[in-house]
């Protein structure tokens, strides 16, 4: 029996790829690379670059970055600010989605003012939700302000049970809310930062072996298995103050695979976590003749370097894992093979690239 299986191609909606301002830990072109590698096809870029994407300008200056370095399809978030809640609609209907960072993280975008949080989430228009990222109490306080208000919210990165009993509730009221999880919340906890030190420090931070569990028991609320790929060079992590986040983009497909071997996950979950359903939340365009090879029967040891990320490293290094990328195509032709990045820079396209010109 043939161990490839052929699936349709991920879409992360997730990811950090630092351009502008943060080229030496990841560009457009090096996290595409890490995405190809990884069967990801569509990547949607989170705005808390340097300078953050926050209006007109600044989008337009990363759309141009990302038209010529891309190597698989992407889209472009805009950051929300305490200023700049009447961003227009053709600009919210150019970006990704918009994100809103409530709880501290890296860089300076956050929005702690309720009326600021409400005003956005009053103007916001979509095509793309309003992606947050919400800890803790401020899960329940986003859960109500979409009810308040109607937008659509995407809570990022929900790492601990309680959060994830808060919108399986707001689920059931029918409220308009989703929610991803990452590999990372969902394979490690606090229990692995003796081993890992600065390299398990991210945000939300690795929980309790309790919450991981309920992730996973849980998985029926989740919407999307996103990587939150969060490159920073070994050097900053090592450094006296080590920023927060961890490089996702070519593990996640063989994590999942590996949970799909143990029984964890069955198939058509899998492609519904990582094709599915961030396509229809996010409203993506279809990719034609667009999937990955993958070998299910592949294991092999999750290695320190040798990636494709510009971070090089990766905090499931050492992990037994079953299950690899053969083959990426996208378009009908083959982007990456066996180790190779063959899809070149500026081969992507952007999601909204029909919103490109607003008239
Ligand atoms: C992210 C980053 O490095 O940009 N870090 C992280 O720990 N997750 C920011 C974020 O997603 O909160
Ligand atoms: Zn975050
Ligand atoms: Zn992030
Ligand atoms: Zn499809």
């Amino acid at each position: 029996m043939s161990s490839l299986l052929r699936l349709p191609g991920l879409a992360d909606v997730h990811v950090h790829l630092r351009e502008p301002g943060g080229a030496h830990k990841e560009t457009f072109a090096t996290g595409t690379a890490a995405a190809l590698a990884g069967g990801v096809t569509t990547v949607l870029a989170m705005p808390n670059t340097t300078p953050p994407v926050t209006d007109g300008a600044s989008l337009e200056e990363a759309a141009r970055l990302a038209r010529a370095g891309a190597r698989c399809d992407y889209g472009l978030f805009l950051g929300a600010t305490h200023a700049n809640a009447s961003l227009p609609e053709a600009l919210q209907r150019r970006a990704a989605g918009l994100k809103i960072y409530i709880n501290e993280t890296f860089g300076p975008l956050r929005v702690e003012s309720l009326p600021a949080v409400i005003a956005h989430m009053r103007r916001w228009r979509g095509p793309g939700p309003v992606a947050v990222h919400a800890e803790g109490l401020m899960v329940p306080a986003v859960v109500a302000l979409a009810a308040m208000t109607g937008a659509r919210v995407h809570v990022c990165h929900v790492s601990r049970g309680a959060e994830l009993a808060v919108i399986r509730s707001a689920k059931e009221r029918g409220l308009p809310v989703t929610c991803e999880v990452t590999p990372h919340h969902l394979w490690l906890t606090e229990r692995d930062l003796p081993q890992l030190g600065p390299f398990g420090h991210m945000r939300p931070p690795l929980a309790t072996p309790a919450d991981r569990d309920a992730l996973w028991a849980n998985l029926d609320v989740v919407d999307c298995v996103a990587t939150d790929h969060a490159p920073h060079t070994r050097a900053e992590k090592l450094g006296p103050s080590p920023p927060p986040g961890v490089p996702g983009l070519e593990t996640m497909l063989p994590l999942l695979l590996t949970a799909l071997h143990e029984g964890r996950l069955t198939l058509e979950r899998l492609v519904e976590l990582t094709h599915t359903r961030p396509r229809a939340i996010f409203g993506l365009p279809a990719q034609p003749d667009t999937w990955v090879e993958v070998d299910t029967a592949a294991e092999w040891v999750v290695p320190e370097r040798g990636w494709h990320t510009r971070a090089d490293w990766s905090p499931f290094a050492g992990m037994r894992v079953r299950g690899r990328v053969v083959r990426t195509w996208v378009r009908g032709a083959v982007a990456y093979e066996e180790g190779y990045v063959i899809a070149p820079p500026g081969s992507g396209r952007d999601v909204r690239a029909d919103a490109e010109r607003p008239s």
